[in-house]
């Protein structure tokens, strides 16, 4: 790897002031002061020293979660038990990010990640990435096509729009249902609009990627294509 892209992985300076940070700064691979951002690294046998100190290579990580209903979609909080909290070693050293939130009382899928442009393509509008809910409701289910047509709800800024079910199967009190958006309690709202009180929700798809046999609070590693294949 170029060394001003490690620098930049790793957070330590932007690609565009490495070649300033390696005039400043001591950056010896084995043992050889670098000073050119171009520097081809080898990761797996060469170590990193800067400033006297060892710099240590942590490559992106993603991980599938079943978040369990109650625990809060953060890192940390002084209220709630947090859906990073857990994760056990080697992962609870990394700063992972939340990519889709689940409401407190809401459970399933969702993904961490320690690569931002990856939560960002997750999570941007743009990418109509579809998501499988299944929703357990207060009464039995009629409202099909309104849902499908599409039906008008407030986002997390009180500000109007169209709501539509991509797809949706029912079974009496039980619905499965696919949107391509992640606006604020989106499903929950969708579903009220047309008179239910969503009762449980728990999310099983995110892309291509399924919650399988996955058990609340268990994790697993995926890799980012996973979502797409
Ligand atoms: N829609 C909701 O209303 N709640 C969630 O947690 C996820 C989607």
């Amino acid at each position: 790897m170029r060394i001003d892209k490690f620098l930049s992985h790793m957070k330590i300076t932007s690609r565009k002031d490495a070649k300033k940070f390696l005039k400043m700064t001591p950056l010896l691979v084995d043992g050889k002061r670098i000073l050119d951002p171009s520097y081809d690294v080898n990761l797996d046998q060469e170590s990193i020293f800067i400033n006297d100190e060892k710099v240590v290579y942590k490559k992106d990580i993603h991980l599938m979660i079943y978040k369990p209903v109650d625990y809060l979609s953060a890192n940390h909080d002084t209220r709630h038990q947090c859906v990073v909290e857990l994760l056990k070693e080697p992962y609870v050293s990394y700063d992972f990010k939340i990519a889709g939130r689940l409401d407190l009382d809401s459970e399933g899928l969702m993904i961490l990640t320690t690569d931002g442009h990856f939560q960002h393509e997750i999570t941007h509008p743009k990418s109509h990435l579809p998501k499988t809910y299944e929703v357990r409701l207060d009464h039995p289910f009629k409202h099909e096509k309104e849902l499908i047509k599409g039906v008008m709800i407030k986002d997390g800024k009180d500000n109007p729009y169209l709501a539509k079910a991509l797809a949706l199967k029912s079974d009496g009190f039980y619905v499965n249902i696919i949107i391509d958006e992640g606006k604020f309690h989106q499903v929950k709202r969708m579903f009220e609009h047309v008179g239910y009180t969503v009762l449980n929700l728990k999310r099983t798809k995110i892309g291509n990627l399924s919650l399988g046999n996955l058990k609340p609070g268990e994790y697993i590693e995926i890799e980012k294509e996973d979502l797409y294949d």
